[in-house]
């Protein structure tokens, strides 16, 4: 970025995965490596950003000049997004919810007996939808995961949560997504309309979706 096109702007970011004890040995989680969140802390930042980034367990360094609160499971990060929420002009969801968290957790490690053992668990919150739902809310950016039917699911996705703005992609496609480098992704905005980004490293895709929204907060501030 040339200038500072965000320079008096506070983006929030959630990475990498959540962490949901089961035990004090198991868990449940999600594949993420927290790789996207920090190339768009780190973007924004560039972009003159004051950034906060919540981040789940990963192996990355904190961004240069990127304030990063550590948090393990969901609950953990919602307190820790509504702690600083009230300052935030852009919100970011990227990191990998878990979905579901054990009912109880076990102090002591669970024993194997039978074959077949189940879990009662119960629905996490949705963080992306709360700050979405605020009353005076922010610009707000989701990412959608889907291994099928991608535009379908986004869009929906983009619409039940009342985002600004999704970034779609398709985990379906090989070598990309996850834990690897590179990534494809479909912007898909609130209007309808929608970008394809190219296969591209996933510094290149942050640059490109902090772009689109400084191009977004200058649309809303012209209107
Ligand atoms: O519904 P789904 O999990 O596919 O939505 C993905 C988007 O919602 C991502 O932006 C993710 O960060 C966010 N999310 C969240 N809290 C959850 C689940 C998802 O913020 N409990």
């Amino acid at each position: 970025f040339s200038n500072k096109p965000l320079a008096g702007k506070t983006v929030m970011i959630t990475a990498g995965p959540t962490v949901e004890a089961i035990d004090p040995v198991r868990f449940i989680s999600n594949h993420s490596s927290g790789k996207m969140g920090y190339a768009l802390a780190k973007a924004a930042r560039i972009a003159g950003a004051e950034v906060e980034l919540i981040s789940g367990p990963v192996n990355i360094r904190a961004p240069y000049e990127v304030e990063v609160t550590r948090v393990t499971s969901a609950a953990e990060m919602l307190a820790a997004v509504k702690e600083k929420i009230e300052t935030v002009d852009v919100f970011i969801g990227c990191a990998a919810v878990a979905d579901y968290s054990p009912v109880e957790v076990s102090c002591h490690k669970i024993k194997k007996n039978d074959e077949v053992m189940s879990l009662k668990l119960q629905r996490n919150p949705d963080i992306l939808a709360w700050v979405a739902a605020r009353q005076d809310k922010p610009l707000v950016v989701g990412f959608a995961a889907e291994s099928q039917s991608l535009e379908f699911y986004a869009r929906k996705k983009l619409e039940k949560k009342n985002l600004d703005m999704i970034c779609a992609n398709d985990i379906c496609c090989e070598g990309l997504g996850f834990n690897s480098e590179n990534n494809q992704l479909l912007l898909m905005k609130k209007d309808g309309s929608q970008i394809l980004l190219d296969i591209a490293s996933k510094e290149v895709l942050a640059q490109q979706i902090i772009q689109e929204i400084v191009n977004q907060i200058s649309d809303n501030s012209h209107r």
